[in-house]
Formats: C-alpha cells, structure tokens, sequence
C-alpha cells in the first residue's frame, strides 16, 4: 500500500473509532458563558473531555479559577425561553402549595442562575433558594460574590443530613445530572443517578417535584430515572426544548420533571 493511502486508511479509522466513541449519555456540552470566564468545554468531543462525573475534577477546576466570572451551562436565565420554563415550574409548585416555597438548587456551579430566579421581577410567588455545591472552592467563591444569596457546601451523592430531611418543596438541577453520566462504567453512572434522586427524594417533602434541565435525550436518560428504589413516581415527564442563544446558534435540550 502506498504511503499516501496508508494516511487516508488511517484517517477513516481514526474517523470510525471516534463515532465509536461517541454516547448519546454523555453529549457535549454547549453553554453560554458570561462575561470574563472562557468557556474551553464548548464543542468538546466527548473523547477530549474531562472527567465530569469525578468530583476532583471540579474542585481542580473552581480552585486554579482565580477569575470572578461565571459560567452557565445550557444557558442563563435571562434567556426568554429558560424563563418562562423555570418561571412555570416555580409558580405551579407555589400553587400546589399556597405558601412562601423553598427551593434547592444543588451542583449550583459557579453558576447566577439562583441569584437571577430570587431577583427576578417576572416571577410573584414568594420562595427562597439554597445554592449548594460539593466543591468548597466555588462555594466560597460564590458566597463573596453574592453574600445576599444563600450557599452552602453539600454532597448530593450523600444520605441528606436529618436536619435537611423534607425541608424543601422542590429541587432545580440544570446539568448536575449530567455531570454524573459523563464518566466512568455503566454500573457507576446507575448508582450515581439512583443515589443522587434518592438524595433529591429525602430533602424534599412528600409533595416534593424536581426539575431537571439536562442534555440528555430520553432513550438515554429513563434507564438512570426509571430504576428501583430512586425515590420518585415512575411517571418521569419530558419536554424536548430548542434554546435560541445571542449568537444565533441553537442550543437542545430536554426538561424533566419528576413528582412522588
Ligand atoms: C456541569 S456543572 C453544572 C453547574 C451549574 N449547575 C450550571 O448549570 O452552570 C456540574 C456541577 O455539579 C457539581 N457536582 C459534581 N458532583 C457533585 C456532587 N456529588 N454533589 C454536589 N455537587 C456536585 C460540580 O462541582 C459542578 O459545579
């Protein structure tokens, strides 16, 4: 064989390993960044990434950021579309209930989205919000950056604490979930899943709803959702959402939404 078409066989099967590589579980992530933090996941080829679903990789991450810019994944509340989704959910869980509401929003990242849903001006209902992250590093991080908002250390792959047993009415997770599927053998990504919604089950209370933005399409997601023991009715709703961003680009991703 000729050294050129020696190059091109190679290629091809660099190409055919590649798609090999490529799980619908675990989809690149696409965000919109704010302001001064570079955004370096963008368009990553799942291949390339980095270990999303080992925690030392986010403490590494959030401690060697010396920056004060945040960073979303999906995309900021501001945005019309992640708004009024968010903005529904909230106010349905506000009219299950008819009282000031309590919201968790855990793997908050270094994420605004917390602080942007409490100072929103389109949303009535009364609530609070607890933002909590398993990395010290972003919460303190966080914590200096907007000391009126509520943050605290907390490891969903843990049992809840007692004291936060029950305590909320409903759990918002924009791609805390994915995190955990992008890494590591079937079986972990199962116990991590089934963990984490078992966790998200115990800190809410019997009427408790969760919320899950992820971009995860469902034939890759229910098998995590739907196992035994989670904690949640088997009834997993599911809305594919399109999220037109500034730049004109199109971001997909799927909603959803889990009752007892
Ligand atoms: C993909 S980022 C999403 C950040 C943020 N929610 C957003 O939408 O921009 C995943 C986040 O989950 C956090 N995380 C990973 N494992 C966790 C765990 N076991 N408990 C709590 N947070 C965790 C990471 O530190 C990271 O901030």
């Amino acid at each position: 064989m000729s050294a050129l078409n020696e190059n091109i066989r190679r290629r091809l099967l660099s190409q055919i390993k590649l798609k090999a590589n490529e799980d619908e579980s675990t989809p690149t992530p696409v965000s919109e960044t704010t302001e001064t933090n570079n955004n370096s996941d963008q368009g990553r080829h799942p291949q390339d990434r980095p270990d999303y679903s080992n925690m030392d990789y986010w403490e590494d991450r959030y401690s060697s950021d010396n920056t004060s810019g945040t960073f979303e994944w999906v995309v900021t509340y501001s945005n019309p579309v992640l708004r009024s989704l968010l903005d529904t959910f909230i106010t349905s869980v506000h009219t299950s209930f008819l009282r000031p509401v309590k919201f968790l929003h855990p793997g908050c990242g270094d994420s605004t989205l917390g602080v942007d849903i409490m100072s929103s001006s389109t949303l009535s209902a009364p609530i609070s919000l607890d933002n909590t992250d398993a990395s010290p590093a972003v919460v303190s991080k966080m914590a200096s950056l907007h000391p009126s908002s509520t943050w605290f250390v907390a490891d969903v792959l843990s049992p809840c604490s007692t004291e936060s047993r029950g305590s909320y009415d409903a759990v918002i997770d924009k791609c805390l979930c994915d995190a955990f599927l992008c890494g590591g053998v079937e079986s972990d990504k199962l116990d991590k899943v089934k963990s984490y919604l078992r966790h998200c089950s115990e800190v809410t209370n019997d009427r408790g709803r969760l919320i899950m933005m992820s971009f995860g399409q469902p034939e890759s997601r229910m098998r995590f959702f739907k196992q035994e023991g989670v904690g949640w009715s088997e009834n997993v709703t599911v809305e594919e959402v399109v999220i037109p961003m500034e730049d004109g680009r199109k971001n997909k991703c799927w909603v959803y939404e889990f009752t007892k």
